[in-house]
C-alpha cells in the first residue's frame, strides 16, 4: 500500500510573515479534514522557519526547494544540509526542471545532492521530466531513463526508502496544461519499471511517484484514480489554502 503524497513547491513565493500565515490556516484545514494522506510544503529557504513554528507538532512536513551539494565552506549562495536539518528540515526537493533550466543543473550535480542528502539522513523529491521538444522528439523514455539512473547513482536499495520520484512533464509546469492522466500513468509505469531494473520489484513497488504539472481540484482525482500515480507536486494551485485543500482531500 503506497500512502498517497500530496506536496506543495511553493517556489519564489510568499514571504515569512505570509508564509506563517498560510501555514496556521493550513494546519488547522487538514487536521479538520482528516485525509489519510502525507502533505508536504516546501517554502523558500528564508520562508522556512516561520512555517516550522506555525506547524510545530503537526504531520505536515516541511521540505526545502533545493540545497547545497557540499556540507559547508566557501559556496556563496548556498544552504548545507545540516542548516536545514537544525530547522527540522529533513526532506529536500532535488532537480526541479527549473532548477535544471535556469541554473544549468545536470543529472549528475542533481545525484551529488542526492547521495548527500542520503547521507546526511535526508528524504528526497527527485525531480524528472521531459520537455515538450523531447516528446515531440519521441524521446520521452529516453530523458526519464537517464535522469533516474544517473540521478539515482550509487544510491542503494536500503537508501531507496528515503526516495520520492516527481514525474513533472515540463510542457505541463504553470501552463495550464496537464498530462491526461493515461499519458501520466504511462510515464509513471515506466518510470516504476526502470526502479526495478535498476533494484527489485519489492522497491519498485513501494516507491512514491507524485505527478506534477498544473494539478488542480478539478483533475487530481482523475490523476490519483491511476494504478501508478501515487501523489501530486503542486506548484501554482498550493498557493492558498482554499485551491491546495481540495487537492489534499481529494478522495473525500
Ligand atoms: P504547477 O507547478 O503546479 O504550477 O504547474 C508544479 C511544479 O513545478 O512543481
Amino acid at each position: 500500500m503506497r500512502t498517497p503524497y500530496i506536496a506543495g513547491n511553493w517556489k519564489m513565493n510568499m514571504t515569512p510573515s505570509e508564509g506563517a500565515k498560510y501555514a496556521a490556516e493550513l494546519r488547522k484545514a487538514v487536521e479538520d479534514a482528516k485525509a489519510d494522506v502525507k502533505v508536504m510544503v516546501a517554502p523558500p529557504f528564508v520562508t522556512i522557519p516561520a512555517v516550522v513554528e506555525a506547524l510545530k507538532g503537526s504531520s505536515i512536513i516541511v521540505a526545502a526547494q533545493n540545497m547545497a551539494n557540499h556540507t559547508s565552506g566557501a559556496y556563496t549562495g548556498e544552504v548545507a544540509p545540516a542548516m536545514l536539518k537544525d530547522l527540522g528540515v529533513n526532506t529536500v526537493i532535488l532537480g526541479h526542471s527549473e532548477r535544471r533550466s535556469y541554473y544549468a543543473e545536470s543529472d549528475e550535480f542533481i545525484n551529488s545532492k542526492v547521495l548527500l542528502a542520503i547521507q546526511e539522513g535526508m528524504d528526497v523529491v527527485l525531480c524528472v521530466g521531459e520537455t515538450l521538444e523531447e516528446r515531440e522528439a519521441g524521446k520521452l523514455e529516453e530523458v526519464l531513463s537517464r535522469q533516474i539512473k544517473v540521478g539515482l547513482k550509487d544510491v542503494s536499495a536500503d537508501q531507496m526508502s528515503h526516495i520520492t520520484i516527481a514525474y513533472e512533464p515540463v510542457w505541463a509546469i504553470g501552463t495550464g496544461k496537464t498530462a491526461t492522466p493515461e499519458d501520466a500513468d504511462s510515464a509513471h509505469a515506466f518510470i516504476r519499471d526502470t526502479v526495478k531494473d535498476l533494484y527489485n520489484n519489492d522497491i519498485a513497488e513501494n516507491l512514491i511517484i507524485q505527478y506534477g504539472g498544473s494539478v488542480k481540484a478539478n483533475n487530481v482525482k482523475a490523476l490519483m484514480a491511476k494504478e501508478n500515480i501515487d501523489g501530486a507536486l503542486v506548484g501554482g494551485a498550493s498557493l492558498s489554502v482554499d485551491l491546495f485543500l481540495p487537492i489534499i482531500t481529494f478522495d473525500k
